[in-house]
């Protein structure tokens, strides 16, 4: 049987890892700047994770949502502390489309209502709804079709009240930081706008923090900059270190029924001892802390750097836009310098390492990147 070929593939296997380097088939070690679409969060094969993981296999994989598993609520406690969303009820399933595919419809459930407002440039996954709120129609088919979704651009407060006025409105989903639409990051004012209008308007608040949340941006969430509470906050990619998980975080404004949601794999035990290894390791470890110090590093000496059309984000989630195309220089850090990066369009060049990114390890990057930059090419 062959693979389905949807991955334009580079010719490399990984086969290790270890904190921000992975080494392939050949031994060749190479700097991850890019922890495999900001899933590593705390370090490629952290020992702490390694060890929690290996220990809860030995005793129990899985088994289903029909009876307790105290490792959920053990995980609930430990994400409401160190996120600050203590009072809000935790929902848990697999990858980050289906945290915000039941975001979405928690939001209808909640209020009856069917129209979704999107932004645009948007990336919110590839299942039926998240596809739909997803602003790509290359990648929405006609079955994704049937959700009405108007996709309004960032920070126009304006357009979105003349949207949520018409009352058919029963979400607004919006990334904390828009990460495949290049490291756009809206701002506080338009996020505080949001906030008030999705009040006014009765329209639930999704926040997706798939990206850009659990630590990433230097605090727990990117929406926390603006100071404000969204009614349902989505997470997914760091929240087990590469091992599939994702969640919804839901305000105590939404009444549970048996039965609304629900998921065969979603919350099992060895998703759970990840999680909560990662929750630990990010708290010993300060990587928040460490987040912000690593990252006004990096946005220090960027900035500093010709040539770049413009630096956004914030954190360890930055975008580097160029006049021209990244195409040489991408490979040319991957295949000569040995660095993974990511990209957004043709032009912006995406940095989301592991939250563990050591100062030295910056700079071992900087120095790699200036020998690759268009100006020095
Ligand atoms: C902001 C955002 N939302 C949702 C998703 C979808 O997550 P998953 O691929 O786990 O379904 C992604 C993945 O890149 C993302 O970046």
């Amino acid at each position: 049987m062959k693979l389905f070929d949807v991955y334009p593939l580079f010719n490399i296997e990984i086969v290790k890892g270890k904190g921000c380097h992975v080494w392939d088939t050949e031994g060749t070690e190479y700097l991850d700047l890019y922890g495999g679409h900001a899933v590593i969060s705390v370090g490629h094969s952290h020992p702490a994770f390694v060890l929690a993981i290996t220990e809860q296999v030995n005793k129990l994989a899985f088994y289903s949502n029909s009876v307790i598993n105290s490792l959920q609520q053990k995980l609930a406690d430990k994400l409401g502390k160190a996120s600050g969303y203590d009072d809000y009820a935790l929902f848990l399933i697999n990858t980050g489309a289906e945290a915000n595919e039941n975001a979405l419809k928690l939001a209808s459930f909640h209020n009856g209502k069917k129209r979704v407002i999107a932004f645009k440039h948007s990336f919110h996954g590839r299942t039926s709804a998240a596809v739909r709120v997803t602003d790509n129609p290359s990648i929405i088919a006609p079955v994704n079709e049937g959700l009405p979704v108007t996709y309004l651009p960032l920070n126009d407060p304006y357009l979105v009240e003349t949207e949520l006025k018409k009352g058919d409105v029963s979400s607004l989903i919006i990334e904390g930081i828009q990460g495949v639409g290049g490291i756009q990051v809206p701002s506080n004012e338009f996020m505080q706008s949001l906030r008030e209008l999705c009040t006014q308007y009765n329209v639930c608040m999704i926040v997706d923090e798939i990206q850009s949340g659990y630590g990433r941006s230097g605090k727990f969430f990117a929406h926390q900059y603006a100071g404000i509470r969204p009614d349902i906050i989505t997470v997914a990619k760091g929240i087990a270190n590469g091992f599939p998980m994702g969640a919804v975080l839901i305000s105590p404004m939404f009444k549970a029924v048996y039965g609304m949601l629900g998921t065969t794999f979603g919350g099992n035990h060895l998703a759970c001892a990840a999680a909560i290894a990662v929750l630990d390791i990010m708290e010993n470890e300060k990587l928040i802390e460490n987040v912000n110090t690593v990252g006004n590093y990096l946005m220090g000496e960027l900035r500093q750097l010709p040539g770049i059309k413009e630096l956004r984000g914030r954190g360890l989630i930055i975008g580097i836009e160029f006049e021209e195309s990244i195409k040489e220089v991408r490979s040319k850090l991957l295949f000569e310098e040995k660095v993974f990066t990511g990209v957004a369009g043709t032009n912006t060049i995406r940095l989301l390492p592991p939250l563990s990114l050591t100062l030295e390890e910056a700079e071992d990057f900087m120095k790699r990147f200036k020998k690759v930059h268009p100006s020095t090419l």
